[in-house]
């Protein structure tokens, strides 16, 4: 028998039924709420409530557990590549060899981007942060695929926009940089792999020549897959909403990207080194700022402590420490900036008062040391973490598609002015 959950408000009982998940997590269906009982739901930042039923990412943030697919993170970021984890996410199931390679060689021969583009890239100033000309540009992609603008396309049609994103993404991201650099911009390479390419887009220059390091592509990779999902996070759940409009998915995926930037989301991993570069050019005393940060009356806060949903760890963050360490060591970075992070580490780690608060290192926190590491400037940090999150944004789209989900239209708790007379301006 189907479990329900009992609601008595004003002397009336009222019944709704409850929807267990595969790992059994259970949730009250209230999408009768109002038209039964005339109350509404007010859970503001929506912490409490499940947006959509999803087969995608299990997540417990108790146990400390992320899978994607059913598969733990774990084997895939040291048995998978992101091309098929990306794979993985958007359709399913993990391809088989044959799939594999026709997916990469699609993904490979589309990675060259329209030449208007580039008009369009040079229209930025040179300041202009990397993530607002990323997702310009890829909004800029319905202009070019026209097509996409109609949400019932055949799959055939679906797919070619999906290919198009993760093959055209790592060649705007660089562009983006060099942008910023004011240098000529690289075009793909296609007889390299997805983050050798990307890596050679951004730091390749024409007066010099450029080899990738097989570490730094090996640990971008690593980096991206543990960045791939993450459920219903701030940036997935825009997308799924900009989506149920039926807003074509390059504006869909754009506006992922402008909520991903903010600092209290992706753009945490640059708050990190600009927080650890603050403490540096205070003097370098880690110790201070773990007491400002335990001061209650200081406005100094940690960046990269802590996580929304992992209350013991964040497993992407112990995965991301052991990378972050054998990278340091592999390619003997010298950093004291990076030197600050592990003194701030270790203490926070052996600190009762960030141990009962449950402050322990997240994955901003290391993925921001690993991409210093390997020479990526700060903000572009949050590219980074974008261009890792594509497919799991893809896959969100595709399933809220698929399921063929309503216009999302959150209602409110409207505590205005109640009904009042206008009043001409020489009254007021
Ligand atoms: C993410 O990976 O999206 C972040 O950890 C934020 C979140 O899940 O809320």
């Amino acid at each position: 028998m189907s479990e329900s959950a009992k609601l008595s408000f004003k002397g009336q009982d009222y019944e709704f039924p409850v929807i267990t998940g595969t790992e059994n997590e259970s949730a009250i269906d209230i999408a009768k709420l109002r038209a039964s009982s005339g109350l509404i739901t007010l859970d503001p930042g929506y912490k409490n409530t499940g947006a959509t039923k999803s087969a995608i990412t299990f997540l417990d943030g108790e146990e400390g557990i992320l899978r994607y697919r059913g598969y733990r993170i774990e084997d895939l970021a040291e048995k998978s590549t992101f091309l098929e984890v990306s794979y993985l996410l958007i359709y399913g199931e993990l391809p088989t060899q044959v799939q594999y390679e026709n997916f990469s060689k699609e993904i490979t021969h589309h990675t060259l981007v329209h030449e208007d583009i580039k008009k369009i890239l040079e229209g930025f100033p040179s300041n202009a942060h990397p993530m607002g000309v990323l997702s310009s540009l890829i909004c800029a992609l319905t202009a070019f695929y026209p097509d996409s603008l109609n949400p019932n396309r055949n799959e055939e049609e679906i797919n070619m926009s999906i290919i198009r994103l993760i093959a055209k993404m790592p060649t705007f991201a660089a562009w983006a940089y060099k942008n910023e650099m004011g240098h000529p911009v690289n075009y793909p390479d296609n007889s390299l792999d997805y983050c050798s390419n990307f890596l050679k887009m951004m730091f390749a220059l024409p007066a010099e020549k450029y080899d990738v390091d097989p570490v730094v592509s090996a640990a971008l990779d690593k980096l991206l897959i543990l960045h791939a999902d993450h459920e219903q996070n701030c940036s997935t759940s825009t997308v799924r909403i900009v989506g149920s409009s039926q807003a074509s998915i390059y504006a869909s995926i754009s506006a992922g990207i402008n909520a991903l930037w903010g600092p209290l989301h992706g753009g945490a991993n640059q708050s990190v080194i600009e927080m650890l570069e603050a403490i540096k050019a205070d003097g370098g005393d880690a110790k201070k700022y773990l007491d400002k940060a335990k001061d209650k009356n200081d406005p100094f806060r940690l960046m990269g402590f802590g996580h929304r949903v992992y209350k013991n760890f964040d497993p992407r963050a112990k995965i991301i420490k052991k990378a972050a360490d054998d990278v340091l060591e592999k390619l003997g970075v010298n950093d004291p900036v990076l030197d600050i992070a592990k003194e701030l580490e270790h203490a926070a780690l052996n600190d009762q008062y960030f141990i009962d608060r449950q402050l322990y290192p997240n994955v901003d926190f290391y993925s921001g040391i690993i991409y210093r590491a390997l020479g990526i400037p700060t903000d572009m940090f949050t590219v980074m973490f974008a261009l890792g999150r594509l497919p799991g944004w893809i896959a969100q789209w595709k399933e809220m598609r698929e399921n063929g989900e309503p216009i999302g239209r959150p209602r409110q708790v409207y505590t205005g002015e109640n009904e009042r007379d206008y009043v001409s301006m020489n009254k007021r």
